[in-house]
């Protein structure tokens, strides 16, 4: 693949100018470049590849997401329900805690449900083996905590100290026993490991990760009928090593004769939105400041929260070019600011700013801080054409309060 491909396909021949702002623009044809990258590696190793719907839930999407994808990942009754409504396919769930008042409508929609704990899987087991209703046809499994670190960002690593996201060997040892027979009552009705480790990260990452969770709980797969890798997978990033993701599905398949699930957000919807915003003023405060009418903190919170500098369309770093501007939002937020950028001409007010790769964690993380609208989704379809599919309005903000 060639460099930056798909980001040419998302900006490509966009004409900004008609466009109300703010927009995210999602671009099928980008969709599907990255489609056709998880489509390869269903295709070379067989495994199964899942949307994980905390990253990207914009649903006008799921008709072109489903020719390639074979379900959905969720994280709540909420993401669940949106899966098996909008998306068919496989619905996994999986979340640190499950409430019981939810757990029957829960199982209305999934069809595998990942527990954190065993004692969130002892607290449900009696009456899933009671049958409960809808219980029969979901496959269980439980989250391993690897503790082997890949991600830099510590509030973005699921194997930092004290993480309380999967069971530990030590306390999957404890639980299940040294013995056959304990390991048969505590483990029967299990059918899945699930583990996630990674976050924009490469194949090698995964490489290391699936050496320690085989050192530490391969001795319990042979009882299993499948295993979920997690997402964190930058599989459609230019340079990712595919070669190598697919030889370590095969091989690990070569050892465990396992079904194995992906579940990645970002790598799904990678380079393949825009977020379109105008100036709306230009002040000074010892450099040329422009407000414009989105937000950091209300319309691309993981700029603040990783945090991270957005590419725009265009725009370099400081200095790059010969015209310098802070970005900065619209809400009271001192800190509600994009980044320093700059351009080939002066900004001027009624400009568009064309922020990159906006399509990922932007929409299912946005909030209406200070009452700031949602920008509006638009869909630019294969042949071209970009249709608004959703506008937010008053009800939306007053809706979420009471
Ligand atoms: C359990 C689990 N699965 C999948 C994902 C998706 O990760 P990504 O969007 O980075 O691929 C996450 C992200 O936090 C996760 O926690």
């Amino acid at each position: 693949m060639g460099t930056n491909t798909s980001k040419k396909i998302a900006t490509a021949k966009i004409d900004t100018r008609e466009i109300p702002t703010p927009c995210y623009i999602l671009d099928e044809a980008a969709f599907q470049h990255n489609l056709e990258i998880l489509d390869s590696v269903q295709e070379r190793t067989g495994c199964k590849i899942l949307l994980a719907l905390k990253g990207f839930a914009a649903f006008g999407l799921f008709p072109l997401i489903r020719q390639h994808l074979s379900g959905v990942a969720a994280s709540s009754i909420d993401e669940a329900r949106l899966g098996f409504e909008e998306f068919g396919g496989e619905v996994h769930v999986s979340a640190p805690a499950y409430r019981e008042e939810e757990f029957d409508l829960l199982l209305k929609y999934a069809d595998h449900l990942i527990f954190n704990s065993f004692s969130q899987w002892d607290r449900f087991r009696p009456k899933i083996e009671e049958g409960w209703e809808g219980s029969k046809t979901v496959r269980w499994g439980i989250r391993v905590n690897p503790e082997h670190r890949e991600v830099k960002v510590p509030i973005y690593d699921p194997c930092s100290p004290y993480s309380r996201l999967g069971t530990t060997l030590k306390n999957f040892k404890d639980k299940v026993g040294n013995d056959d027979a304990d390991r048969d009552s505590h483990l029967a009705g299990i059918s899945g490991l699930h583990f996630h480790n990674l976050c924009e990260l490469g194949a090698d990452s995964l490489q290391r990760t699936l050496a320690v969770f085989e050192e530490k709980f391969g001795k319990y797969l042979d009882r299993m009928e499948w295993v979920n890798f997690g997402g964190g997978h930058h599989i459609t990033r230019p340079g990712y090593d595919l070669d190598l993701l697919c030889d370590i599905i095969n091989e690990f398949k070569e050892r465990h004769p396992l079904e194995v699930y992906l579940e990645p957000g970002e790598a799904v919807a990678l380079n393949a939105g825009v977020l379109v915003a105008s100036v709306l003023d230009i002040v000074e405060n010892g450099m040329e400041i422009a407000i414009l009418d989105t937000s950091a903190a209300a319309h691309m919170p993981d700029v603040l929260e990783m945090p991270y500098r957005p590419e725009v369309l265009g725009a370099g770093k400081p200095g790059e070019h010969p015209h310098t501007y802070r970005l900065g939002g619209m809400t009271c937020l001192a800190g509600d600011v994009i980044g320093d950028y700059s351009f080939h001409e002066p900004l001027k007010v009624g400009d568009r700013i064309v922020f990159l790769d906006m399509a990922h964690y932007t929409m299912v993380k946005n909030n209406t801080f200070n009452g700031m609208r949602l920008p509006t989704i638009a869909i630019r379809d294969l042949a071209g054409d970009i249709r608004t599919v959703r506008k937010f309005e008053y009800e939306d903000y007053k809706n979420r309060l009471s």
